[in-house]
């Protein structure tokens, strides 16, 4: 369950706000998910059918049955999501198999190096994910781990260390997994990258990790009840924007978040940041952060609003000297935080789950998901490409002159 209050700690920065307008438009967006243009939002067939479900539940126990470590390469929308359900559901120190690595997000030579030394003697499955199949950082990580299983499994053998995700016709990837065989899903070409962790880009990953996929499903589905808030919220963050709050932080309270505001930082930046428009996102942990850009959002430059990701309730623990649990001294902090920003000239919307469980993460993911595009068609933009990441991809391949080819 999903609950807010995006008036507590706003309300003196909306005297004479673009609300009303905002509403307006709001209307229009609130019907395109309604019936209009964008109910195939509504439709769970539209990221994944029965039929694949089954095929991904299968296909993740094979492979937890039959390595040490997982891969996923994949990079932006193509792991983002799934890396940030998996850190908030998993214990922090881990040490159940298969163990998860995510590449194909840098060029760095020193850690692949590192990534080199450590799966060589290790039994490996990997997952490449790619929606476009022509991705440069995806497509080297995947050449040097290919490298590295050619040296350890026969050419038969190699079948059932490769899994493919990408479009169901086009780019490098689908012709490379005709040409060899490769076991593949398909991304719904309806469904861009940064929305498709709730397709087999999402689903899979997170199945072989033991997450419970039909549950989350379940939460993204039931999410569909937050349309008419994620519109609101859309529209606060638009009129908080409009009183000189450029810049939003996405700010959590449970250190397993961490990589869900950095999944929320890629959603918002890559569908709202176009034509010069946008708000720009950035993300904070507390209550680390408060001893650090804590200074600013009290008193530095006024041009910050937050988005406050609470958590109500979660493990106990009991801190004797104050005769308080840990999470009760936590939930101080996050109340006393928004009061003294608040004073500071930082405004705060609010938005709490009940737990960090499937289901509501499922529901969460939805949430911020209908929101953003919301954001994005309240300011005019289109919400579902990125032409300013296809510009440095395209600069990219034409420096090497077009000669990568798999
Ligand atoms: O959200 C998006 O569309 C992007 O972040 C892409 O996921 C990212 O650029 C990777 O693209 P691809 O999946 O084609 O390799």
């Amino acid at each position: 369950m999903i609950t807010s209050d995006f008036n507590k700690y706003t309300f003196k920065f909306m005297t004479g706000s673009d609300k009303v307008k905002l509403n307006k438009k709001a209307k229009n967006i609130e019907k395109a998910f309604d019936g209009g243009d964008l109910s195939y939002w509504n439709d769970l067939n539209t990221f994944v059918t029965h039929e694949e479900l089954k095929t991904i539940i299968e296909t993740a126990n094979y492979v937890r049955e039959n390595c040490d470590v997982f891969i996923v390469i994949g990079i932006g929308g193509s792991y983002m999501g799934t890396k940030a359900i998996v850190e908030a559901l998993k214990p922090a120190f881990d040490r159940s198999k298969p163990e998860i690595i995510f590449l194909g997000t840098n060029l760095s030579s020193d850690y692949y190096r590192d990534v080199i030394e450590y799966i060589k003697d290790k039994d490996v499955i990997v997952n490449v994910i790619s929606k476009s199949g022509d991705t440069l950082e995806p497509n080297i990580a995947f050449d040097i781990v290919k490298y590295i299983l050619e040296g350890k499994y026969s050419e038969e053998e190699m079948n059932n260390h490769i899994i493919i995700t990408t479009d169901a016709k086009k780019g490098s990837l689908r012709k490379l997994a005709k040409q060899e065989g490769y076991f593949t899903f398909e991304i719904p070409s309806k469904i861009g990258g940064r929305f498709s962790v709730f397709t087999p880009v999402g689903l899979f990953p997170l199945a072989v990790m033991g997450i419970d996929i039909v549950n989350l499903l379940e939460g993204f589905s039931h999410g569909n009840v937050y349309t008419p808030l994620a519109i609101e919220y859309a529209v606060d963050r638009e009129a908080l924007f409009r009183k000189n709050k450029p810049v939003e932080a996405f700010v959590v309270y449970e250190e397993k978040l961490y990589y869900f505001t950095e999944w929320l930082k890629q959603l918002f930046a890559e569908t709202q940041g176009k034509n010069g428009k946008g708000i720009l996102p950035i993300s904070i942990v507390n209550t680390r952060d408060l001893h650090s850009l804590g200074q600013f959002l009290q008193q530095g430059n006024d041009i910050i609003f937050e988005t406050v990701i609470g958590v109500e309730k979660t493990s106990t623990i009991k801190i004797e000297k104050y005769d308080k649990t840990l999470h009760e001294i936590n939930k101080i902090a996050e109340e006393k935080v928004c009061v003294a920003h608040y004073d500071g000239k930082t405004p705060s919307l609010v938005i709490h789950i009940e737990k960090i469980n499937e289901y509501n993460l499922g529901e969460l993911i939805r949430f911020f998901i209908t929101s953003a595009i919301a954001g994005a068609l309240l300011i005019e933009v289109d919400p579902f490409d990125q032409p300013g990441v296809e510009k440095y991809k395209s600069l990219i391949k034409e420096a090497l002159n077009n000669i990568y080819i798999f």
